[in-house]
């Protein structure tokens, strides 16, 4: 039997215990090891051998990113067989080597190698000796080498093996990666150190008061020093008021930074100091497009800045303990946090869950050594609120006993575990990608029973969170607002996480699933996050932003109507501005006299009296704006004298090169999946109805006394269902006037993904024209993603107008627009509406992009694609969750578009 496929907790390693800053000794053992890498598990490497003359590798880092074999990407399937604990002879291991030296100021005591994160299993040596042998990849393991030091440089070898029992409880959907990625250290334990730490801060909000117990495990005598307890301020995301608590022995003194909270379930609320406790959070694995699992503190800190910055207020640590800087950071910036644990067993499902580790009594130490090494090193973060069992790993006895553990250990958090489905441990009830009917009835107490009476009185009494829900894949997610507008209706509802943070492509390029030749692979199922992988913020995360913040405008009447959303913070500080535009120049501003609204409390307050012109009213906080309200007056369409027929061959400076129908998109990768509750996707029922092969056929041209008119019809090849276009061109010598009617032809009963014309222009460049429009912008826009955008005037090139997702697809769309100017160096085309309609302005074709697999595939030729539509359909979320809502679907029979044209 290998080592590494017997079932068991680390050998040879500490207890678990706090990360705390201490005065003692840390040596990092970051930077450049010594590194041979071999295809099996027999390296036939000497563990004594230096390496002198071995390749350098850094440490943290995964081999697969330095060339040493290739990253694969799965997301519920092993990629071997589930023959537990057993894994492929094919183990390819990695072996480490470094000098150390344990430094001369270290005196006495003891001295521990300290490892944050290996994957996933290995075993450590000192000139040669074995240290101990551990597992667990997302969890910190510490050894005593005191005595394998000799004071000289000494030879530490590590080696890490790929596969190992460990990765079948490690199925997460993630890049499967491994090697040394977290942070190494050596750490000195002086004589009488401070062993642990365990300090519980809470809060009790109706005297104000704090509580705080310090457990401290020393030899020594122990003394502490902490803040007055009857003048503290209490923590919070909104607020996260930090202390310093110092726990001293004569050896060394720890501090930690203590915040003062208390969380509870209380009946169906879930509540922090006495406040709703309502997570508009996010689900954050550790990524980075270079460096995978091996996260930079400036990455993170950019994370937690990006967060704040878009009124995130919670993350699920997704599906492990984070980087524990990742926690420092939610302290201080103010992130509640769901810390989840480091098992997931998702791929037994495949196989009916039979031999699920979860529930094999073989796994259990393993188990609880996983859980117990998460709690300890985590349990004094103010930031943690909730403690998460794992993520998709069934149900059974190994996670029962992790709860009862956790509760014992930890009463002053509830469980989280979305797979306990019955809630038999957990204190509140988790699920994943609700319908928005499924969610309401939830926040009604009407869920469906469970069989078990009692079991089912217990979960209908609990609050609810939807600990995954948005799933941010591609363009989208689409209906974040309606999410929202459940949440609000329903104390039960204590928020969610939207799926995910960040799109964990690989690499300048962005690659995914099957990029690095894997013969089992997800695609491109690991690219669905909010921010791309460099971290430029998506269409998504505006949108996500805009439906949570805590300070919300709407307009009742000639009333505004302000909401506070926070559970603890006044809007005191809020300026709320307004402006009156027409024809988008600013004829008046002033600055709104509204009343400080207390905590999760609305105001009425009376708006100027503005008419004819665009009210916009904007709250901001320290120069950043929260929410902007708007009643919008469109600009008048421009008037034109007598008509006569025209036959244009150019608009503006762009020669026309070709005119058609469009009612196709590049699908987006909601479009590929059908949704909950759907059986076909849009895409199968788009391509079914022929829409992506459409066939022209001019019926009629003429002129009469007005226009010249072109009849067409549109239909696929093997239907007789499709589209009857007539298009309308006059003058009045000065501008152009352009009309467009389209009939659907026989029996239809599918949304369309759009429905308007496209015409190519030709230019050189035309990524670089200037593309300036009056409606709703800066960003792109679909009927179910619109509260980050507001109408005005915007302007920025074509390429900048593209979303450059990771996998092309549909992008770009800008809804309500009422005027659309294209300039290059020629000149100016515009574009007036009679009405409000949708556009898109591209550098590359519809097909062009629909072939592309990654945005380097996407390059400009001498045409601009201009779409202008009379509707659109919505993004949704059917990558995983409900599909696009009966509201944001596009099923017109009949449209009409009508544009002045000058330039
Ligand atoms: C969930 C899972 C996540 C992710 C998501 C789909 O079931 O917990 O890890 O796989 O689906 O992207």
């Amino acid at each position: 039997m290998n080592a590494y496929e017997i079932i068991a907790p680390p050998t040879g390693a500490l207890p678990a215990r706090a990360r705390v800053e201490t005065t003692a000794g840390v040596l990092s053992l970051d930077g450049l090891w010594r590194f041979a890498w071999s295809p099996t598990a027999e390296t036939g490497r000497d563990p004594g051998d230096p390496g002198e003359r071995w390749d350098e590798i850094p440490v943290p880092g995964h081999w697969q990113l330095y060339g040493y074999g290739s990253p694969a990407y799965t997301n519920v399937r092993y990629p071997f067989p589930i023959d537990p604990p057993h894994v492929p002879e094919a183990n390819p291991t990695g072996e480490y080597r470094r000098i150390v030296r344990r430094p001369e100021d270290w005196d006495g005591g003891r001295v521990l190698l300290r490892f944050d994160g290996v994957d996933s299993w290995f075993e450590v040596w000192v000139n040669g000796v074995s240290a101990g042998r551990a597992s667990g990849s997302r969890l910190t393991v510490e050894f005593e080498v005191t005595e394998l030091l000799t004071g000289g440089d000494d030879v530490l070898a590590v080696r890490v093996h790929q596969w190992s029992f460990g990765s079948y409880v490690e199925d997460q959907d993630q890049w499967w990666m491994s090697g040394i990625f977290r942070s190494v250290a050596l750490l000195h334990r002086p004589e009488g150190c401070v062993d642990d730490v365990r300090v519980v801060a809470g809060y009790d909000h109706t005297t104000g008061a704090g509580t705080l117990t310090v457990e401290a495990s020393s030899a020594s005598p122990v003394r502490w020093k902490g803040p007055d307890l009857s003048t503290i301020e209490p923590w919070s995301a909104e607020s996260p008021r930090l202390y310093r608590v110092e726990v001293s022995t004569d050896a060394e003194t720890v501090s930690l930074d203590v915040g003062f909270r208390t969380v509870r379930v209380d009946g169906d609320r879930l509540t922090l100091n006495g406040a709703p406790l309502v997570f508009r959070g996010v689900n954050r694995h550790d990524f980075d497009p270079q460096t995978g699992r091996a996260v930079s503190r400036e990455r993170m800190e950019r994370d937690v800045a990006l967060m704040k910055q878009h009124h995130i207020n919670a993350v699920r640590t997704s599906h492990y303990p984070p980087d524990p800087y990742f926690l420092r950071l939610c302290d201080r910036h103010g992130l509640y946090v769901i810390d989840e644990c480091d098992i997931e067993t998702h791929g037994f499902a495949l196989a009916g869950w039979r031999g699920n580790p979860s529930d094999d009594p073989a796994w259990a130490e393993v188990y609880l050594d996983r859980m117990r090494r998460m709690v300890e090193r985590d349990k004094n973060a103010p930031s943690v609120v909730m403690w998460s069992l794992g993520n998709e790993a069934g149900w059974g006895r190994n996670l029962a006993a992790n709860a009862r553990w956790t509760a014992e250990r930890d009463p002053t958090r509830p469980l989280h575990y979305e797979q306990d489905a019955e809630c038999e441990s957990v204190g509140v009830y988790s699920r994943m990608y609700p319908s928005y009917d499924e969610l309401a009835a939830i926040g009604r107490h009407e869920e469906p029973e469970l069989a078990d009476p009692e079991r089912d009185r217990c979960r209908r009494a609990l609050p609810m969170i939807m600990c995954e829900y948005g799933h941010a894949m591609g363009n989208g997610p689409g209906g974040l607002a309606d999410y929202e507008a459940v949440i609000d209706a329903y104390p039960r509802l204590a928020g969610g996480f939207v799926w995910e943070w960040i799109d964990h492509g690989l690499g300048d390029e962005g690659l995914y699933g099957g990029d690095f030749g894997e013969t089992v692979h997800d695609g491109s199922f690991v690219i669905d996050g909010l921010v791309l992988p460099d971290r430029t913020p998506s269409p998504g995360l505006a949108e996500l932003a805009a439906v949570i913040t805590p300070v919300r405008l709407g307009l009742d009447g000639v009333d505004l109507v302000v909401e506070n959303r926070w559970s603890f913070t006044t809007t005191e500080k809020v300026v709320f501005a307004w402006t009156a535009e027409t024809d988008d120049m600013v004829v008046d501003e002033g600055v709104l006299d509204v009343p400080v609204i207390g905590p999760l409390s609305s105001q009425r307050v009376a708006l100027p009296a503005i008419e004819g012109s665009t009210l916009t009213v904007t709250a901001t906080l320290d120069g950043s704006v929260l929410s902007c309200v708007q009643r919008v007056v469109p600009p008048a369409p421009p008037v034109l004298g007598t008509l006569r027929p025209a036959r244009p061959q150019r608009l503006g400076p762009f020669p026309i090169a070709s005119l058609t129908l469009d009612s196709w998109r590049a699908p987006i990768e909601n479009d590929r999946f059908p949704g909950r509750g759907n059986t076909v996707s849009l895409e199968k029922r788009w391509r079914d109805a022929g829409l992506d092969q459409l066939i022209e056929r001019t019926v009629e041209q003429r002129e009469d006394g007005t226009w010249w008119r072109r009849r067409c019809r549109y239909a696929p090849p093997g239907l007789d269902s499709g589209f009857e276009v007539e298009y309308r061109w006059a003058t009045d010598g000065e501008a152009l006037r352009f009309e467009v009617d389209i009939d659907r032809l026989g029996e239809w009963r599918i949304p369309l993904p759009r429905l308007g014309v496209a015409l190519a222009l030709r230019t050189p460049a035309p990524g670089s024209v200037w593309f300036e429009w009056l409606g709703l912008g800066p960003g792109e826009s679909y009927p179910d993603s619109r509260s980050a955008v507001r109408f005005g005037r915007h302007g920025m090139t074509v390429q900048d107008a593209q979303t450059p997702y990771v996998v092309p697809q549909e992008n770009g769309n800008r809804a309500g627009v009422t005027r659309l100017i294209l300039s290059n160096p020629e000149g100016d085309l515009r574009i007036d509406g009679d009405h409000p309609f949708e556009a898109a302005v591209r550098p590359w074709s519809t097909a062009q992009l629909e072939r592309a697999r990654h945005a380097a595939d996407l390059t400009e030729g001498d045409l601009l694609w201009l779409h202008l539509a009379a509707g659109v359909t919505g993004l949704g979320s059917a990558s995983c969750g409900p599909p696009v809502r009966p509201s944001a679907e596009y099923r017109a029979a009949q449209a009409r578009l009508a544009f002045t044209i000058t330039g």
